[in-house]
């Protein structure tokens, strides 16, 4: 088979690292991927929202299989318009998409079919939402409709920082269109966690669970970034935990988009806060998350060709998906300054020192005169995989300590949640 992947990041990296080991695959293309991507694929100069661009590729180079990673596309429809040219595509439509697309409608939904979640208002008028607010106190969580590249919700502590959010979403339109529309959550207190599942209409197969560290620096501090690091599974959580997760949250959102007419076919990510009265739902999104994917897909023993195809063809029920006895542990080195303003083009040096066990997946990388060059805020995740998440988590930063770039930043605490 031909298969084509979409996106560039260290998702697609972990994806593609992934698809390659596949033995029905004869050709693997990326893009636009990376550097790293390019030792195991094709790498394609197609960016991920040239939708007709890519669909015109898929057709003249006759791929099978098109996978879709980023948000982006798929919110744009990318597997609808694929679909429309006659091309087979993993991933949910434009319309099943604004699960993570749309705050409000993932909202609604939950509201709809009980599914445990904050408790919430939208509004579109700044009075309103200024009142309500006001009305509700601090903490409160505020969060701009529509994608937002991360940068869209504010945890707010005091009512000051509440008012001001609402002030520069809704008045000052720093979020451009997203923030037209702001939902307004009751602030969730707990330990977060994520649960991956491939889903097609009902049918659920959950993955192992997953922990984001998304603040810049250690012990959470900082502005939110796309992920610093990850681990899986999550050595401290009950199995029935995760059960409740499948029974009460998983299981009833892949029923409630099919009864909404809008069925979802991909990976569906759960963002969940473990809160005292049981798991909450915090957000959906429409596909892997990055660096969620860096961890739990190493650890699947399944072939992750044989799900995508089983699913594609209604088969999905029948896979039985295995997973490694294995801890895996994704530490992020980033640029200086990320997630606000950073320099690229810095040599990356180690990239061939690090230890066995460990995989590099590249995220913001180049090439530039046969080196590698740094060219994003996420540079790249170091993933280790051992029997233990102790022996994991040595290992990585191992690793880390061998590779280097000019202000390269990263947590020394992945994982640290585990061992409380
Ligand atoms: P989101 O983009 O919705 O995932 O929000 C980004 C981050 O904000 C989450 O990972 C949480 O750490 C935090 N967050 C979002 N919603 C809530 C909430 N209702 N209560 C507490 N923290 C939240
Ligand atoms: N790591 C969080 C996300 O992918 O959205």
């Amino acid at each position: 088979m031909k298969v084509l992947v979409v996106g560039g990041g260290g998702r697609e990296h972990a994806i593609v690292w992934k698809l390659s080991q596949s033995p029905k695959i004869k050709k693997l293309y990326c893009a636009p991927g990376n550097p790293g991507i390019a030792e195991l694929a094709e790498c394609v100069s197609i960016e991920v929202t040239e939708i007709e661009k890519l669909a015109d590729f898929a057709k003249r180079e006759n791929i099978d299989l098109t996978f879709v990673g980023p948000e982006e596309p798929l919110s744009k429809g990318i597997v609808n318009y694929f679909k429309e040219q006659g091309l087979t595509v993993y991933g949910p439509s434009r319309e099943a998409a604004q699960i993570e697309a749309s705050k409000e409608f993932a909202k609604e939904l939950m509201v709809k079919y009980q599914i445990p979640t904050a408790k919430y208002a939208a509004f579109t008028n700044y009075g309103e939402a200024l009142a309500y607010v006001r009305s509700e106190g601090a903490p409160i969580v505020i969060k701009a409709d529509g994608l937002a590249a991360g940068k869209g919700v504010v945890v707010a502590l005091s009512l000051e920082e509440a008012e001001a959010a609402l002030k520069s979403m809704m008045q000052d339109v720093t979020f451009g269109t997203a923030g037209v529309r702001v939902v307004i959550e009751e602030f969730l207190e707990g330990e977060e966690m994520t649960l991956l599942s491939f889903v097609n209409g009902s049918t659920v197969k959950p993955m192992v669970t997953s922990q984001d560290h998304k603040p810049v620096y250690d012990g959470d501090k900082g502005l939110n970034t796309g992920g610093m690091g990850t681990y899986a599974p999550l050595p401290h959580i009950d199995p029935s935990v995760t059960e409740r997760i499948i029974k009460t949250i998983v299981q009833p959102t892949a029923e409630a988009m099919v009864a909404e007419g809008v069925p979802y076919e991909g990976i569906l990510y759960t963002g969940l806060m473990l809160t005292k009265e049981g798991p909450k739902v915090i957000e959906y999104n429409a596909r892997f998350g990055d660096p969620e994917t860096q961890v739990v897909v190493p650890l699947l023993e399944t072939d992750l060709l044989e799900i995508l195809t089983a699913s594609l063809t209604g088969k999905l029920e029948n896979v039985e998906v295995k997973w490694k006895d294995k801890s895996a542990i994704c530490v992020i080195m980033s640029s200086a300054g990320y997630p606000g303003p950073y320099e690229k083009g810095k040599v990356i040096y180690g990239l061939d020192q690090v230890v066995n066990s460990t995989i590099i997946f590249h995220a913001g990388t180049d090439m530039r005169d046969g080196e590698i060059i740094t060219n994003g805020g996420r540079v790249l995740g170091v993933t280790a995989i051992a029997e233990t998440l102790k022996e994991a988590r040595e290992l990585a930063y191992q690793s880390v300590e061998k590779v280097s770039f000019m202000g390269a930043h990263y947590r020394t605490d992945i994982g640290s949640k585990a061992f409380h």
